[in-house]
């Protein structure tokens, strides 16, 4: 197909994510771009990808992206910031010349743009802060910045269970975040570098207290897509019936149950594909 088709145009656009976090930003590309059509898939069966090697990871995140590329997809969204810090590359490699675009680089031009004076958190996996690639994405945009990184990978766990206040939630966010906050009290701007993390704002907005703007990619890589598609023709066309296709590669009624809070709306479990890898 060439860019440019009405075939093309209105072909889906294909996201994936370890899990139900990355519905966080086919949230926000559902409210940036009603008139497109989106399958997602969530990798829950190899949940999680924060702790694996890159290796691994980029093997995982291949396996996920071919399912939707073989589904006719126009685009790939990376909707997991440890499979875009791992391999971004490599997919764009891989599935060339489909265009990918990744969460890390969208998050890391929203802390710029929140940020007055460059001290900049990013709090992430494990996987996601070992690569650096939020460090590179924010001083390449910022070359003063000055970032540190902190690896919460209990976060992931807190919110997979819908924990996300209370007590115990605080008390992890502290233990996780208040060094960190007290190593450089200048920090202003906090990337939540984890498709997960946004859920627990309310309670990590407690702990870090209102000098520190919490950033996260949903909104930003939406944006991203829209201009991308934009600038290669590639929108759908004006009246179109978009679509919602969900799938997930094990446990279809947590997929359901937990993806509604990340999505901010119900899932029934007889919407959500069952496949594998
Ligand atoms: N989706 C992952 C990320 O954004 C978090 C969950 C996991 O570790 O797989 O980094």
């Amino acid at each position: 197909m060439t860019a440019g088709t009405d075939a093309r145009d209105s072909s889906s656009i294909g996201v994936f994510d370890s899990g139900v976090g990355g519905l966080t930003v086919l949230r926000a590309l559902r409210e940036r771009l009603p008139g497109e059509s989106l399958i997602y898939l969530g990798d829950t069966a190899r949940l999680p990808y924060g702790t694996k090697s890159p290796r691994v990871v980029a093997r995982y995140a291949e396996n996920a992206a071919r399912v939707l590329v073989e589904r006719g997809v126009k685009m790939l969204v990376i909707a997991c910031n440890t499979a875009t810090a791992e391999a971004l590359p490599h997919l764009e490699r891989v599935f060339a010349p489909l265009p990918v675009v990744g969460v890390v680089e969208p998050g890391a031009e929203a802390a710029c743009e929140a940020s007055r004076n460059g001290h900049i958190l990013v709090v992430a996996t494990e996987g996601t802060v070992k690569s650096g690639a939020y460090a590179r994405a924010i001083r390449s945009r910022r070359p003063g910045a000055v970032v540190r990184s902190a690896a919460c990978s209990l976060f992931v766990a807190l919110a997979e269970e819908g924990w996300v206040d209370g007590p115990i939630v605080e008390s992890v966010v502290r233990r996780y975040l208040a060094p960190v906050v007290r190593e450089d009290p200048s920090v202003d701007c906090m990337v939540l570098g984890c498709t997960h993390f946004p859920v627990l704002r309310d309670a990590i907005a407690r702990v870090v207290g209102p000098g520190i703007t919490l950033v996260d990619s949903a909104m930003t890589t939406a944006r991203v897509v829209a201009d991308r598609l934009r600038s290669r023709g590639m929108l759908a066309p004006p009246v179109n019936a978009a679509a919602l296709e969900l799938m997930a590669t094990d446990a279809r009624a947590r997929f359901a149950r937990v993806g509604a809070v990340f999505l901010g709306a119900t899932i029934s479990e007889s919407q959500v594909e069952i496949v594998d890898l």
